[in-house]
């Protein structure tokens, strides 16, 4: 009986893990605000800044805006940027690819989300 209480209590625990895993919902509104952020280096529509344009960027592959300069090492990391690819950049873009020029990170997860679901919410190019 105890046996079975706690199989179902480390199950219900797993259960739980699951969920707050997948809790963090990106808020595009709140995105939008922060991409304030990167909006001195990104545009959204199709111009270059310092950065490339940032439209359409979820689920494109790193490096294939035409007409912008990246780094070797942006170009050749072989990286689709899907959302995990992009939170992954976003929390210390030096250490997802060495060598890139972007150094500006975001630590928040939730502001990642958030930022990451405002781009997703731009659609494709
Ligand atoms: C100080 C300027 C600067 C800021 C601020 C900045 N970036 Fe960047 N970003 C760059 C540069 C420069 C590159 C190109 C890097 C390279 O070629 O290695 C880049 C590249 C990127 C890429 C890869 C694009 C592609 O086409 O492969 C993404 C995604 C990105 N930035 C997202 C963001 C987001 C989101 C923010 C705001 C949270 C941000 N950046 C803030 C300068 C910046």
């Amino acid at each position: 009986m105890l046996h079975a209480l706690r199989l179902i209590l480390s199950i219900a625990t797993i259960c739980l893990a699951g969920l707050a895993a997948a809790s963090i919902v990106g808020n595009p509104v709140r995105g939008q605000q922060l991409f304030s952020r990167c909006s001195g280096c990104h545009s959204v529509q199709g111009e270059n800044k310092s950065g490339p344009p940032l439209k359409g960027v979820v689920g494109r592959e790193a490096g294939a805006v035409e007409g912008y300069r990246y780094s070797p090492a942006l170009m050749n990391a072989g990286t689709t940027w899907s959302e995990d690819a992009l939170d992954n950049y976003l929390a210390g873009p030096t250490k997802a690819v060495r060598g890139t020029r972007m150094t500006f990170s975001v630590s928040r997860e939730q502001d990642r989300a958030d930022i990451i679901a405002y781009l997703k919410s731009l659609g494709g190019q």
